[in-house]
């Protein structure tokens, strides 16, 4: 009998961990208050050098016209203290392809920026403002004193991968803005990492200037802090526009220490949409890549100046950047009307790719003779929901 129980332990620890995905999902009150008594948290550090910055930042605003957010007084200010990315686009409407506000989960085999970071000792976590706890993966979280939205999954990108989520030490590195202040006081920020203001301070229930104005009020110390600025390169942008019937351009700013100050006060006009965010991390540190179209991304050019990366500008001969408007997906893995749920397999030989990174040896083992359809391209010109993938059929 004995022996017996002692025998399914280390079968029972195996079940456990791979059950981190849906250990902290319960949102109601009294559960998320006894996880946040208990719940793991980390905050790794690490000093990777890179070639152009040695620490990386996001911050995610919602839903904002270029126009708007470059005509917000607070968010123009902070232009001015560095670069505006003139030509930046977001990838799709609504923000998650096929997003229907379902509690969303993707298959452990699809790799996340994490996987790179870590492969190398890059540190990193997020920060999301107002998430109750380290590791939650519940659906929402509202403000406890007026009901209002407040935190939501849907913002978190790293919880919805079970790549991620389903490891206890990834959890323990979603952390909250709370964590953040701690973290900086510390001087124990990690390197990459990820910031989610609450549903007010980023426009989403609110609007550019209650965002403009977090955001300068976030930021606008943090420029001037030792602890913050170490080598480090803040990139400020938008999930995606606002109105679905013009092409889905967004601002982005990259501001920070890491910007060469013959720089600041310019404006960047190349194509660069939100694959670029995780293509000017991997030319950086010299990562693997995910075999995805962030392969083909431009990389920022200051960064691509000291990475030898190519810049490369958008071929309206294969269809007119105009004519790409970037407002709706071609389903996919998340689609509710039944056909093409199957998920894509990465591009493992990554033909036509004009540099040297190769996929991330993790992801070739995996997908290595998968049957699944392939839509990725080395191509700076990735689809849209008009102009899908070729191979790409709409029922199957
Ligand atoms: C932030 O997360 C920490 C770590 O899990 C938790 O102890 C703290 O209560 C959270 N802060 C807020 C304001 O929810
Ligand atoms: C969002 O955060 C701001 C502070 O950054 C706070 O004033 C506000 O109450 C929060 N909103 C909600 C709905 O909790
Ligand atoms: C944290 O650091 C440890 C030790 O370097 C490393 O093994 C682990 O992958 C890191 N975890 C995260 C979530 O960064
Ligand atoms: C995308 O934009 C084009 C051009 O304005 C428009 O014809 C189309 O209806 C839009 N699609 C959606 C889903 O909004
Ligand atoms: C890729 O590697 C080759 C051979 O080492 C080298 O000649 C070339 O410059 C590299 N290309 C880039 C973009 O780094
Ligand atoms: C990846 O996971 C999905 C969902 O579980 C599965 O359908 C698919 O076959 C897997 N692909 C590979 C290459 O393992």
């Amino acid at each position: 009998m004995r022996s017996a129980v002692l025998s399914l332990l280390p079968l029972l620890a195996v079940g456990a961990a791979a059950q981190a995905e849906n250990l902290y999902t319960a949102t109601a009150t009294s559960d998320v208050y006894a996880a946040q008594a208990t719940a793991k948290t980390l905050s790794n550090t690490s000093n990777v050098k890179g070639k152009a910055f040695d620490r990386f930042v996001v911050i995610w605003l919602e839903n904002t016209d270029y126009d708007m957010a470059y005509g917000d007084e607070n968010l123009n200010w902070l232009a001015k203290q560095g670069i505006t990315l003139s030509g930046y686009h977001a990838v799709t409407h609504p923000s998650e392809p096929n997003y229907n506000d379902d509690f969303n989960q993707i298959a452990k085999n699809v790799s996340t920026i994490i996987d790179l970071l870590e492969d190398k000792g890059i540190s990193w976590a997020e920060y999301q403002e107002d998430m109750p706890f380290s590791g939650f993966s519940g659906k929402a979280w509202v403000n406890q004193q007026n009901g209002k939205n407040d935190y939501v999954r849907k913002h978190n990108p790293a919880v919805i991968y079970n790549s991620a989520a389903g490891q206890v030490d990834r959890l323990a590195s979603m952390k909250n803005l709370t964590m953040f202040q701690q973290d900086l006081q510390n001087d124990a920020l990690p390197q990459w990492m990820f910031i989610t203001p609450n549903m007010t301070s980023d426009a989403h229930d609110s609007d550019i200037q209650t965002a403009g104005a977090w955001t300068r009020n976030f930021l606008e110390p943090l420029l001037n802090d030792k602890k913050f600025m170490k080598n480090t390169l803040v990139l400020v942008t938008f999930d995606e526009n606002e109105t679905y019937s013009i092409q889905n351009r967004i601002l982005g700013i990259l501001l920070g220490d890491a910007v060469p100050a013959e720089l600041v006060g310019t404006t960047d006009d190349h194509f660069y949409n939100h694959y670029s965010e995780i293509a000017t991390v991997e030319a950086n540190w010299d990562l693997h890549t995910l075999g995805r179209f962030d392969v083909g991304a431009n990389v920022f050019q200051f960064v691509a100046d000291k990475t030898g990366d190519r810049v490369r500008a958008w071929n309206d001969d294969v269809t007119e950047l105009s004519q790409r408007y970037f407002n709706f997906s071609y389903a996919g893995a998340f689609n509710t009307d039944g056909g093409n749920r199957r998920y894509p397999a990465p591009d493992l030989c990554g033909a036509g790719k004009t540099h040297n990174r190769t996929v991330l040896p993790s992801i070739q083992e995996m997908w290595s003779g998968s049957s699944a359809p392939g839509y990725y391209t080395a191509e700076l010109e990735i689809p849209d929901g008009l102009n899908p993938p070729s191979g790409y059929a709409p029922v199957q």
